[in-house]
């Protein structure tokens, strides 16, 4: 694809959410969420406990509706009825812990309800799935030396990895990433970073979902913070710096409350 190319897609954004809603019975998860993601670009999804991340992800996943608004893919207005339409139209989701099947191995993972088969009686094609998952994984850096392995065997970092190249090769344009460094350590989040930055530099729209600015700030394009529900903050990275970020995220002006309450009654508790 010519640089040209690149820019005329990057404009319009793959998926976009108009107002978006979402109730569970009367608590309001979401309200009025807008979201533009686009091609080529990482946006994170920030945003404490509760303010409705997952919530966002599993509308766009297809595991549930909105109640509210619009969610557009290539400009036209649609509901994903399940995660297999979601998928079908080319968005995958990376679920922290649920991403692969621990017992089986590598490659039986990356090809897991895609299985390659051969001849008149469609048997499993298993020298060629394996070569296949070899090439994909080297393409993306990752080295695994014995595909037999079973995933469970894998850090934390390697399975992320094994699940983004997954999603790249069958031809993903949107995918999205659960919290995919919370429990990981700094060396190995480092790993999944970098495959995120791979993502998107393969031409997919990445939407990084993370309670952690300084991880965000590394890879991000654009950054919306969530805060019950609501958007608080969008932003593109040439409008925001680290610090305001990392404020924001914080809790900024609440925070400076609770640090003078914190403080009142400390001393407070010094006069008596
Ligand atoms: N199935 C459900 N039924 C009722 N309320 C729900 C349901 N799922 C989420 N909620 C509520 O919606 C709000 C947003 O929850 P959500 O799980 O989307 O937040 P989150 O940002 O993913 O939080 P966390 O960082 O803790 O994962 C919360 O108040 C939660 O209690
Ligand atoms: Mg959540």
């Amino acid at each position: 694809m010519s640089v040209v190319d690149n820019a005329g897609v990057a404009d319009a954004p793959i998926l976009e959410l108009d107002d978006v809603g979402k109730s569970y019975g009367n608590v309001h998860a979401l309200r009025g969420v807008g979201l533009n993601v686009r091609q080529g670009e990482v946006t994170c999804v920030l945003g404490d406990n509760g303010a409705g991340k997952s919530t966002l992800i599993k509308i766009i996943a297809g595991l549930h509706e909105h109640t509210d608004g619009t969610m557009r893919l290539d400009g036209v207005a649609c509901r994903f009825g399940s995660p297999r339409d979601a998928q079908s139209r080319g968005i995958a989701t990376v679920y922290q812990d649920l991403a692969l099947a621990p017992l089986m191995s590598v490659w039986r993972n990356f090809f897991l309800g895609n299985e390659l088969r051969r001849g008149p009686l469609r048997i499993l094609d298993i020298a060629r799935m394996k070569r296949i998952c070899g090439e994909e994984l080297v393409k993306m850096g990752v080295i695994i030396p014995d595909l037999d392995r079973p995933v469970a065997s894998l850090s934390g970092g390697q399975r992320q990895c094994i699940a983004i190249a997954r999603a790249i090769y069958f031809g993903a344009r949107v995918i999205i990433l659960d919290e995919p460094t919370a429990a990981l350590g700094v060396k190995q989040s480092g790993v999944v970073l970098k495959y995120i930055v791979k993502a998107r530099d393969a031409g997919l729209g990445v939407i990084l979902i993370t309670h952690n600015p300084h991880h965000a700030y590394l890879v991000g394009d654009h950054f919306v913070i969530l805060k019950l529900g609501r958007v608080v903050l969008d932003a593109r990275r040439d409008e925001l710096t680290l610090e305001q970020l990392t404020t924001e995220m914080a809790g900024g002006q609440e925070l400076a409350e609770l640090g003078h309450e914190l403080r009142g009654a400390d001393q407070e508790e010094r006069r008596k």
